[in-house]
């Protein structure tokens, strides 16, 4: 059965950064509003609006201390059904953030859990009793630094958080706790959400014996909490084979509704990524891979090749995220990073599933620089050597006005320089060549030609190393990585070029063709 995501394009939204209304220096819900216009111009099919809930703000919102609250911050309940209905009324669909792996340590649930080990609400978190040493119960390690075990002193037991103390982790094996959330999702779908963005999607369920992770490599700098959480074999905390369970159930709730799951996944190897989606469980991934790797395209299309085979609908695949450093910057920086992420784009919209753009990705926008005694990150503020996530986070650059736009006078939230006007949406959009125009273009191809996503998919034979050749019904995938042009033989008939990450050529070609180096080709068979 075919649904509203098939062939659809998603684009995330980072409420503190895409637009102020309200002239705060902090993004907002009728900020978002104020510029469905842009996107639906853009030509996108859902947006993604990372955490608006009530919440202390120690992770941006991913520390959610009511999930059915609005921050005031972003504005309010009525202000979320007003976007749902403008969006509707746009054929934008609305798909919100739901943070399931934990809430916020300010939460109502976590705040009774204090009072004692016999409290209702005690088992709604993770507890457990000191190591033989007194000290944690196991060797896990928090992502943001720190072991992932806090002491309670009250009752002299440890609660697990893999992320910050004040993100204690929720307890799946308890029925109440599902039973809740189960409630939470329903909440939203009755007020018009089209689907949920699942933060932490592989974490939810831990190992019933809390075994010690095995340690891969020796840690260099205990001050970098990247590397120290990256040392380890997550065997025991995250990606365990009850998970799915979750979200078969999930799947029932939302059902009715017809909206989507799209699980932030982080399996322990590219075999695991499709089992998120099997048997009623989500209904697409984020393979995350792909957005925080440098360029090495041999090595990156051999694991999109894979994870592919691996299922053809089952992935949200996306380059960027509020997480990472930009495509652009991680691929190159300048005009050859902005190239080389239009490439992989490309090859990514004739890959069936859901894919997603970041905010300003459309602008071809490299990081920010950012003065360190700017940084918000707990990553970077937290640790000596943690590299945070702002200078992806930046605010987006609509015009050369004050803060390109984005407040009216206010400072943003995340002080950075002016973006340059080749930056800015303004400039962008009337230029037939921009970066922005080309996404849109990109974006234009994909929807107009449902064979990318729907006809049966073909990988057709290529030599080994960065070159691949994805056929698809009427339509052929030519990606050519390779810092040299290449040569390739297209199969029998004639073609028209109808989209070129690296021109705007549109010709009509057959037999053998040179591909542009670090470039991707969309064809379609001439009738
Ligand atoms: C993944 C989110 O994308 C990230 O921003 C957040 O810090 C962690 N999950 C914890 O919720």
């Amino acid at each position: 059965m075919t649904s509203w995501w098939h062939g659809g394009i998603g684009y995330e939204i980072y409420p503190r950064s895409f637009a102020d209304s309200n002239d705060d220096g902090i993004g907002d819900i009728n900020g978002i509003k104020g510029r469905l216009p842009y996107l639906s111009w853009l030509g996108i099919n859902a947006i993604w609006i990372a955490p608006f809930y009530q919440s202390p703000g120690l992770d941006h919102g991913y520390d959610v201390s009511d999930y059915r609250a609005i921050n005031p911050i972003h504005g309010t309940l009525a202000d979320f059904d007003e976007l749902v209905a403008d969006a509707h009324g746009r054929n934008i669909r609305v798909i919100v953030d739901i943070v399931p792996n934990h809430s916020s340590s300010q939460h109502r649930w976590f705040q009774e859990a204090l009072k004692g080990r016999d409290q209702p609400h005690r088992d709604y978190y993770i507890w457990r009793d000191p190591g033989p040493d007194g000290g944690p119960p196991n060797n896990w390690v928090s992502h943001f630094g720190g072991p992932a075990w806090t002491l309670d002193e009250a009752s002299n037991q440890y609660y697990c958080h893999l992320f910050l103390p004040e993100q204690p982790d929720l307890n799946w094996s308890n029925p109440a706790l599902r039973a809740e959330f189960d409630d939470i999702l329903r909440f939203w779908c009755d007020r018009g959400a089209d689907g949920f963005r699942i933060d932490v999607a592989h974490g939810l369920i831990k190992d019933p014996q809390f075994r010690n992770n095995p340690q891969r490599v020796p840690i260099q700098d205990p001050d970098n909490p990247t590397e120290v959480f990256n040392a380890f074999e997550h065997l025991y905390d995250m990606d365990q084979d009850g998970t799915v369970d979750v979200y078969r159930r999930w799947n029932q709730v939302v059902e009715p509704y017809e909206a989507v799951l799209i699980g932030e996944s982080n399996p322990r190897s590219l075999d695991r990524v499709a089992r998120y989606v099997t048997n009623g469980s989500l209904h697409t991934v984020f393979y995350l891979e792909p957005g925080w790797i440098h360029w090495k395209p041999e090595d990156l299309l051999e694991k999109i090749e894979t994870v592919h085979r691996s299922t053809d609908t089952g992935i949200s695949w996306v380059i960027d995220n509020h997480d990472n450093p930009r495509s652009a910057t991680r691929f190159g920086g300048g005009d050859v990073g902005r190239s080389r992420s239009l490439a992989v784009m490309t090859f990514m919209m004739a890959l069936g599933g859901f894919p997603f753009l970041w905010e300003g990705q459309e602008l071809g926008l490299t990081d920010a620089e950012l003065d360190a005694s700017n940084l918000t990150d707990p990553i970077a503020t937290r640790n000596e050597h943690g590299v945070g996530r702002d200078t992806t986070r930046t605010v987006m650059p609509w015009d050369s006005s004050h803060a390109n736009g984005f407040s009216k006078s206010a400072e943003p939230w995340l002080p950075s320089a002016q973006r340059t006007p080749a930056e800015t949406v303004a400039v962008q959009r009337d230029d037939k060549s921009s970066w922005l125009c080309k996404h849109r273009d990109l974006i234009t191809t994909r929807r107009s030609h449902p064979d990318l996503w729907k006809a049966t998919p073909q990988w057709l034979e290529t030599p080994p190393g960065a070159v691949r050749a994805l056929r698809r019904g009427k339509m052929l995938a030519l990606a050519n990585w390779k810092p040299d042009m290449f040569s390739i033989e297209l199969p029998p008939g004639k073609w028209s070029i109808i989209y070129h990450s690296g021109s705007a050529e549109h010709e009509d070609v057959s037999g053998r063709i040179d591909l542009v180096a670090e470039s991707t080709y969309l064809l379609v068979a001439s009738t």
